[in-house]
């Protein structure tokens, strides 16, 4: 049990950003990396909230405490909220970077041959939380289509982490839908370790055993 007695917050899943009563603004994201994670703490000994998104997904571990959101700005407040007495936090929530500046009070009515929609930037979390640290050891996800490292070493420098985990969405079996995932685990140190292509699951211990490793240190 390495985790023993340690707080593990992790965000999963999408964001839903209303527009009006019947529909939002989402992405792709399955939750499943994330779910993957927090089973795996969970199991390796961690108090784990999960803060997750949307999803069809249910956890099998009744100690993890499941905190379901659907917008970004509800998964910011639960967040910043649980922040100050954990001891590790991963960011594999796919957060909407904007969402629309009003949700209309009706279903909006078509008119017209084009359409609108006014958005305003969503906060970073991760970042946000980042900014906040003070013990906590960081991690969050870069999905990248190009300029790979550059683009993961940025966001790590930015939102003050400890490590980002690349996926390359160049990589066949990589990414959101999928059971699957190749990933590599970057540090701040810059120190890059690549794993092959593998269940969500296997990624999840590879990523906990990374971050077990800098934790001892
Ligand atoms: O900047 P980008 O969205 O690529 O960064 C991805 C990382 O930042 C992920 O860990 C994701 O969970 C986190 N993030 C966040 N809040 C946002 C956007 C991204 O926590 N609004």
């Amino acid at each position: 049990q390495p985790f023993n007695g340690m707080k593990f917050l992790i965000t999963a899943g999408p964001t839903y950003e209303p527009i009006d009563p019947v529909r939002f603004i989402g992405n792709y994201s399955s939750g499943k990396m994330g779910y993957a994670l927090a089973e795996a703490a969970a199991a390796m000994g961690a108090e784990v909230t999960l803060l997750s998104g949307p999803t069809h997904l249910r956890i099998t571990n009744p100690q993890i405490r499941l905190v379901r959101v659907k917008t970004a700005l509800e998964m910011y407040s639960h967040a910043l909220n649980a922040f100050p007495s954990m001891d590790v936090v991963i960011g594999a929530a796919a957060v909407a970077d904007y969402r629309p500046e009003s949700r209309a009070p009706e279903k909006l009515k078509k008119d017209g041959d084009t359409m609108s929609l006014h958005l305003v930037r969503n906060p970073d979390i991760i970042a946000s939380l980042g900014e906040r640290k003070t013990t906590q050891y960081m991690v969050g996800f870069a999905l990248e289509t190009e300029r790979e490292l550059d683009y993961a070493r940025k966001k790590l420098k930015e939102k003050h982490l400890d490590a980002i985990v690349l996926n390359s969405l160049r990589d066949p079996g990589a990414g959101f839908a999928s059971d699957t995932n190749k990933v590599a685990f970057i540090d701040k140190n810059s120190e890059i370790t690549p794993f092959e292509l593998k269940t969500k699951g296997e990624v999840a211990l590879d990523l906990l055993h990374e971050i077990r490793k800098r934790l001892a240190k």
